[in-house]
């Protein structure tokens, strides 16, 4: 899709938060039936942070996240327009981002939830980059923020074993065209898919006795891993093709790939589609799962810390999952 850009997106910061409590691949074969090997060979995961007690929740990592972007840059809150908090797993269905936009005591700031699944960092972070490009806003919060693991099902071992608890965080602020940083996007949503990958609303089998009113729960992640894997591997290559060809940027030129944090081996096989490296690949799902919107800014957040990327490099960042939905973004990182 082409973009009006009348200004550009910079991207100043950003951040992450991880549980404390890492749950490894040998413990859960004591929960459900499954082994080290299995889950490895399949997933490339080793062990993944879960959120336990009761006292914390998906909103303080995302606190923690987001002040760390913020520290990072000396930035006082108060500076923040507009915080996007992506994820599936809100403590509040009403929307959960205002209680960041407290805690982080980001006054000035209006905020709204966005629900894409694992594809909503991408979502969240196009979003803002149209509202800082059109010159609504000056600077914009995003954070990518799960906590599946109080949504599976802890005796199904096809999804058990997949995902993880985390956030991360990212700080765009308008700036002139040549800075521009996100140099392109490109979406997409097919609907016809989405019970490959569902959290459905489910009814109660009796109606309320006066009223005929059915009410019900969310209950747990339901997915079928063999139609998202082929998803995955079958869509993501295309997305990032079709992304790259209306930049006019040969793939050869991409210095990263930093896909959704899904499983090693879809990772593996979307870089050989597109022959590109592998060790090109940014990737850290062997240490934190699948962790759903927080996978892409935590592994970007990470390889920053380790400074593997340069400046001027050239990332491919692509999210894909539940909708289903997918999309990739081109950016151009700069120090
Ligand atoms: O954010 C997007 C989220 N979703 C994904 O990324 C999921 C994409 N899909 C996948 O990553 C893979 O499909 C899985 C890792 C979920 C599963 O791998 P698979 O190679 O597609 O395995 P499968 O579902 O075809 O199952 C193969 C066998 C089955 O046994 P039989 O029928 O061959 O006897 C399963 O019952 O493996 C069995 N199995 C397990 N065995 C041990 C399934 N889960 C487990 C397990 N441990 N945890």
């Amino acid at each position: 899709m082409k973009s009006l850009m009348m200004q550009g997106t910079q991207i100043l910061a950003t951040g992450s938060a991880v549980p404390d409590f890492s749950l490894s691949n040998e413990q859960i074969s004591q929960i459900v039936e499954t082994s080290n090997e299995w889950i490895l060979t399949r997933t490339g995961i080793k062990k993944r942070r879960i959120l336990t007690g009761t006292h914390q929740s998906i909103i303080d990592l995302a606190v923690v996240a987001a002040l760390k972007a913020l520290n990072k840059i000396a930035m006082d809150a108060s500076e923040i327009d507009l915080i996007i908090l992506a994820t599936s797993s809100p403590n509040d269905l009403f929307g959960s981002a205002s209680q960041i936009q407290a805690k982080i005591k980001a006054n000035n700031a209006v905020a709204f939830d966005l629900t894409a699944a694992c594809s909503g960092f991408v979502l969240g972070m196009i979003t803002a980059s149209q509202f800082l490009q059109n010159g609504s806003y000056k600077t914009v919060l995003v954070i990518g923020a799960d906590t599946l693991s109080k949504w599976v099902n802890w005796s199904d071992r096809s999804t058990c074993i997949l995902f993880g608890d985390g956030a991360g965080a990212m700080i765009l602020q308008s700036c002139s065209k040549l800075d521009n940083q996100i140099l392109g996007f490109q979406l997409n949503t097919d609907g016809n898919y989405c019970n490959h990958l569902s959290l459905l609303y489910e009814e109660e089998i009796n109606p309320h006795p006066i009223l005929n009113l059915y009410q019900g729960s969310f209950k747990y992640i339901s997915m079928n891993g063999k139609e998202v894997y082929k998803f995955a591997v079958s869509q993501v290559p295309l997305s990032i093709l079709k992304c790259l060809n209306s930049l006019n940027i040969d793939v050869n030129d991409i210095d990263w790939l930093l896909l959704h944090q899904a499983n090693d081996r879809i990772l593996t096989a979307v870089a050989d589609k597109l022959s590109i490296d592998t060790n090109k690949i940014i990737m850290n799902l062997n240490k934190y799962g699948n962790t759903s919107a927080a996978s892409i800014p935590l592994a970007l957040d990470e390889a920053l810390e380790q400074k593997k990327i340069s400046n001027n490099d050239l990332i491919v960042i692509s999210g894909f999952g539940a909708g289903l939905t997918w999309g990739t973004a081109i950016i151009k990182w700069k120090y």
